[in-house]
């Protein structure tokens, strides 16, 4: 395999609540990569659509929901190494904003427009192009960066994954039912997996990971591991 060491990509995909975002973040410290949170794109995607007055789940017009993602101005500042990225939507700091139910919610309206998916694939490529990148997601490895030399698919029951989101909500104040949290994730993984098109699943050449009985630290290191040995 010939490696270009100048534009090294790492993908790391999987279903909500794998651990991904703390993962590529530490695997990014430790090798010295930029992370990208693509999650974050769809999301503050998602929250343009709102602020623009559009009823998603009622919303037959694609081209409305487009255009309304289109027209926005988004900006993602990364504060230091450890912090997840802050996202900027027409000037206004919407980092938290972005993460709320009534967000996550709504996030299939617009992540399953083909038109959407092409200028965020788009957008993805031109900011991991200017160096060396951990690209979270879930069709990093499957369709934006398909030559990355290391792909991960990082898996958890969801069992696992609906407590460790109840527990980040929780966290950060908001009231979470854990049954109710383990049927949204389930509902999220049929929506990621059936989505025609960028849709959840592992790319032919990647290494799966689950993570289920698994430190976040003990998933960045098997991962780092594995880089390191690609890059030799
Ligand atoms: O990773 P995170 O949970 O923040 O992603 C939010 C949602 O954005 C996912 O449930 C998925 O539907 C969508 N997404 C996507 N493609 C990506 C990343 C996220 O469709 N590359």
């Amino acid at each position: 395999m010939k490696i270009d060491a100048a534009n090294l990509i790492i993908t790391i995909d999987g279903p909500a609540g794998a651990g991904k975002s703390t993962v590529a973040r530490g695997v990014a410290k430790a090798l010295g990569f930029s992370y990208l949170d693509t999650g974050a794109i769809y999301r503050v995607a998602t929250l343009a659509a709102q602020r623009a007055g559009i009823d998603l789940p009622n919303e037959r017009s694609p081209k409305r929901v487009f255009d309304a993602v289109d027209q926005c101005k988004l900006k993602f500042v990364y504060p230091d190494e450890d912090s997840p990225v802050h996202v900027f939507l027409d000037g206004d700091d919407v980092t938290a904003e972005i993460r709320t139910e009534a967000v996550t919610q709504h996030i299939r309206y617009v992540a399953d427009l083909r038109e959407v998916r092409a200028i965020s694939s788009e957008l993805q490529r031109s900011i991991a192009a200017k160096g060396r990148f951990v690209c979270e997601g879930r069709d990093q490895g499957t369709v934006v960066f398909p030559d990355a030399f290391l792909k991960i698919y990082l898996w958890a029951s969801p069992e696992v994954r609906a407590g460790r989101r109840t527990q980040e909500l929780r966290e950060r104040g908001e009231k979470v039912d854990t049954r109710e949290m383990l049927k949204k994730i389930k509902d999220r993984d049929r929506l990621d997996m059936s989505r025609e098109v960028g849709g959840l699943k592992k790319a032919h050449d990647a290494v799966e990971l689950d993570t289920s009985n698994m430190t976040a630290q003990q998933a960045i290191d098997a991962i780092v591991k594995l880089a390191r040995e690609r890059l030799k």
